[in-house]
């Protein structure tokens, strides 16, 4: 194990005898060279060895390491065999994203012992089919070339979803052409509350704070994830977390208004009003979302929406009476079925936070469970697909270490142990439920975020321990052989900048 340093540890590995030695003169002979991906990913290869070995290899026919698409690699789009024998290196998939795969861990390989490449025989392939990573950039906003480093960085692990938290009270990021003001208002806030907002708050910091993508740097994002082999998933949050939205088109509210972009943290009153007006923008918005993002899902977020406007508001009221519902969360299951009814019919899923259950889930509907795992639990029982994302162990905003010596984050105690020993497959799941587990997630909400630097301090190495759990067979988690293959892993993100926070 200690010559094979790879994380997340692959399904079948094999180790052999001897090294292939790095050295000049090496080619890279790319089965199937005709094709643009497998000529992209040669060129991907070329550029990490020239960075971790010093070697500039190049594409030739005469390569001691061939890589291409083969229709005899492991069965699997994600899933490649990786050999490494004293005198050559073969990598085999059925698809770009397996040998993008393949490529990673040779890369870990490659990073660990730059001069000689141990031999070895891997057979890989993940164990769930999503594997994802959020990012809020509402709490804060990052600029694109973050969003790419960040998305290039979970791909490294083999992590496949990009969950882009687009929509927040405190900030709207994406440009929608039909409603400008969206980002022209929504997308930024007065101040910024300064300190912890239930602890101590120490006021507000006066500066103006925000920014938005436009729908070409959405796109270009899309792309980089794609050649990456990680799928984009959007969130447009309703009916709550909408207060940036409402600021823009206070007509979309229960109440007149006017409001401001929220300047503090925490859940606000104001939500989307269930009205007729209220649909046509929100499917409105959907479209251009749906014309920037293919991906199969789209997140509708739908967590945290507070009843009280509803129930005051006698237009809610008449449409609960209307739809025979029975109460306020009668009325957010129905405005989030409606929902779902308009992505459906253009060929989309939908998936929510696990909120979505209460007042009776939609009928498509996937559970994103963060209030610990029993919505995810619920939804599975009742044949629904779910993506696990407990806030116990998969919330990154929570503190990895004592507080007393971390930056200030929202709270919880998170080590990257705990995160390590979650099992995403729930004890009381039978193994026909247990299918509907898609994967797990972990979550990085930026209230107490303001800089890159700290977002990769709160991700890294804790990502490392999701990749574990989301890729690796369930027999192999070991936390002992995971602390012994973590320093080459860390090793790896000095190389690359990361601002990783070092385990103590
Ligand atoms: C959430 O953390 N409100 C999904």
């Amino acid at each position: 194990m200690g010559r094979y340093p790879i994380i997340p540890w692959p399904r079948a590995i094999d180790a052999r005898d001897g090294a292939f030695a790095l050295g000049a003169g090496l080619q890279i002979a790319l089965v199937d060279g005709g094709n643009s991906d497998v000529r992209r990913l040669g060129d991907l290869l070329a550029r990490y060895l020239r960075e971790l070995a010093g070697i500039n290899a190049e594409i030739g026919d005469g390569g001691a390491i061939r890589m291409g698409l083969r229709s005899d690699a492991p069965a699997g789009t994600e899933s490649y065999a990786l050999d490494v024998a004293t005198e050559r290196i073969g990598l085999t998939a059925r698809d770009p994203r397996g040998l993008f795969y393949g490529i990673q861990t040779l890369r870990q390989l490659v990073a660990a012992s730059p001069k000689a490449v141990p031999a070895v025989r891997i057979e890989d392939a993940p164990r769930f089919p999503y594997r994802g990573l959020h990012l809020d950039v509402g709490r804060h906003f990052f600029p694109v070339e973050f969003i790419k480093r960040y998305i290039d960085l979970l791909a490294t692990f083999k992590l496949n979803t990009f969950h882009w938290h687009l929509t927040e009270d405190q900030g709207w990021r994406l440009e929608i052409k039909r409603y400008p003001k969206l980002t022209e208002t929504g997308a930024w806030r007065k101040e910024t509350i300064v300190g912890h907002a239930r602890r101590g708050p120490k006021g507000y910091d006066g500066t103006r704070h925000g920014g938005f993508y436009t729908q070409d740097q959405a796109r270009d994002v899309v792309a980089y994830a794609k050649e990456r082999g990680v799928t984009v998933l959007p969130e447009i949050e309703m009916p709550g977390h909408s207060l940036a939205a409402l600021a823009a088109y206070p007509e979309f509210a229960n109440v007149p208004g006017p409001f401001e972009v929220r300047t503090t943290w925490g859940i606000s009153d104001e939500v989307f009003s269930p009205s007729e007006a209220t649909f046509t923008f929100l499917e409105n918005v959907l479209r251009e979302v749906m014309d920037i993002f293919p991906s199969e899902y789209i997140h509708i977020g739908g967590d945290e929406a507070p009843k009280k406007r509803w129930k005051e508001s006698p237009d809610a009221q008449a449409i609960i009476k209307k739809e025979k519902l029975a109460d306020e969360d009668g009325l957010q299951s129905w405005f989030i079925r409606r929902i779902e009814r308009f992505l459906n019919a253009n060929g989309r899923r939908v998936i929510g936070w696990d909120e979505i259950l209460e007042g009776g889930l939609a009928p498509n509907a996937t559970v994103m469970s963060w209030r610990g795992t029993k919505g995810g639990i619920a939804a599975a029982k009742q044949g629904h697909d779910v993506v696990m994302a407990p806030q116990e162990d998969l919330y990154f905003d929570h503190y990895q270490a004592d507080p007393e010596h971390e930056p200030l984050a929202i709270g919880g105690m998170t080590p990257i142990e705990d995160t390590y020993r979650y099992e995403p497959i729930a004890a009381e799941l039978t193994a026909d439920e247990a299918k509907h587990v898609l994967g797990p997630q972990a979550c990085m909400w930026t209230e107490y975020m303001p800089t890159t630097d700290q977002v990769e301090y709160m991700a890294y190495p804790r990502v490392l321990a999701l990749a574990e759990i989301a890729w690796s067979p369930r027999e192999a988690r070991d936390w002992d052989s995971f602390q012994k293959r973590l320093p080459a892993a860390l090793a790896l993100l000095d190389r690359l900048g990361v601002k990783y926070r070092k385990p103590s």
